[in-house]
């Protein structure tokens, strides 16, 4: 802390990236040392690794439930799964302004039609159906639950409403997947895209999974080795789907440790999970209630269903000195800003906020921290200095120690 003095860190950061499940960083450590290169060696750490990589495909088809024409392709991260599918859809696709820059800045190479959200649940389905309808769409690519609110919409009836109208249906589960079970066969949702490092697999890997024949029949996304079969001096055969994408060496330890949170969080009972995250939501939303100057964002009035995500604003408050102050002062982390969703700030009339967002590591006792910290602050005010510069508001002085490695390190500007 920097008034002295340590805590443990109460982290409301999930949404942002989530820490490593312990059988993750299991299956990370088994692996380790027989680390080596992917479909490229003899050498039985090389068949080890190839093993792994190839069974994480099973790991992540058994945790969506996939349809036996849907193909799971690797990637770097949501962003990196979103930019390659709109790299290979063939017509328009249809967006809502309430997404997160990943699911709204690819498509704008690729014919984006953009709906504004309503107030109503009900009536941005309308508005969507509507588009559909006035002029046809290949993709609509729609979040399975907002980065901002944590509103999730009812994806069935999307999908359902998007192949009646001849499209196909794209969902970024970045924010889903870490809070709720997807069954892509039940669901009838076409592709889905989600990021390991939000599913408590913080290596660097993520998934696009999708139906085969546009990944076929798009140009390879990276072209280099791995995703040809044939290579002379002036033409190259491309493989089909998943290897077509995935030129280059491969993030295997990254690959193994989001199937080994697939896998775990494919054996927990799902209702436990909802159960805890609704319970400890509620709890911080009573709590913040009752403290003068909160205000909640929210998209819809009539969403049936969140994950563990509560947005707010303090009345006369910076979002991001509120935010220096809850860490400096208390030892807990939110996110603030604009969450990399501009277009929705917008449209809820805010230019900042603070965002709290709950994981399976998240206890009743960091939610009544986190209330106590803001209605403290309300109450009697910081008691330390805090200064913004570059967009960013730090505890002046800053007394608390850094990792030795990083000692000196200055930081660099940033907007989210
Ligand atoms: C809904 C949503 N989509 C996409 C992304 C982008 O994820 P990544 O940064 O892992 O590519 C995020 C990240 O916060 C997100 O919340």
């Amino acid at each position: 802390m920097v008034q002295g003095g340590t805590r443990t860190y109460a982290n409301f950061d999930y949404a942002a990236s989530a820490p490593a499940l312990a059988q993750v960083t299991d299956r990370v450590t088994e692996l380790l040392p027989f680390y080596a290169s992917v479909h490229r060696g003899a050498g039985y750490a090389s068949r080890i690794s190839t093993d792994c990589y190839e069974n994480a495909r099973g790991s992540v088809a058994r945790f969506l439930n996939c349809a036996d024409d849907q193909v799971v392709v690797f990637t770097r991260n949501t962003t990196d799964s979103l930019n390659l599918l709109a790299s290979c859809v063939p017509g328009d696709t249809v967006v809502l302004d309430i997404e997160h820059h990943a699911n709204f800045l690819p498509w704008t190479r690729h014919g984006r039609r953009v709906v504004p959200a309503a107030d109503t649940v009900a009536e941005t389905i309308r508005r969507v159906v509507a588009e559909l309808c006035a002029k046809p769409a290949a993709l609509l690519a729609v979040t399975g639950a907002s980065n901002v609110t944590g509103e999730v919409l009812p994806l069935e009836r999307l999908a359902t409403i998007a192949h009646q109208c001849g499209a196909r249906i794209l969902v970024d589960a970045a924010q889903l997947a870490p809070h709720r079970r997807i069954d892509l066969q039940a669901s009838g949702i076409d592709y889905l895209a989600f990021s390991g490092h939000k599913l408590y697999a913080p290596f660097g890997a993520g998934v696009l999974v999708g139906r085969r024949d546009w990944l076929d029949a798009a140009a390879p996304y990276l072209a280099g080795g791995g995703a040809v079969t044939q290579v002379s001096a002036t033409d190259a055969e491309w493989a089909p789907a998943p290897q077509r994408h995935e030129a280059g060496s491969p993030n295997v330890l990254g690959v193994a440790a989001l199937a080994a949170a697939c896998d775990t969080l494919g054996e927990l009972d799902e209702q436990t999970v909802v159960d805890h995250e609704r319970r400890l939501a509620q709890r911080l939303c009573d709590g913040l209630k009752a403290i003068a100057g909160v205000q909640f964002l929210r998209i819809w009035s009539d969403s049936a269903d969140s994950v563990g995500i509560v947005a707010f604003t303090l009345d006369g408050f910076e979002p991001g000195r509120v935010a220096a102050y809850l860490s400096a002062e208390h030892g807990i982390g939110v996110r603030d800003g604009r969450f990399c969703a501009h277009p929705l700030l917008a449209h809820l009339g805010v230019d900042g906020a603070l965002r709290a967002s709950i994981g399976l590591g998240t206890s009743a006792a960091d939610v009544d921290r986190l209330i106590e910290a803001v209605a403290t602050l309300v109450a009697q005010g910081p008691r330390w200095n805090y200064a913004c510069t570059s967009g960013q508001w730090n505890p002046v002085p800053e007394t608390r120690p850094r990792l030795t490695s990083d000692a000196g390190a200055g930081a660099a500007p940033c907007t989210f």
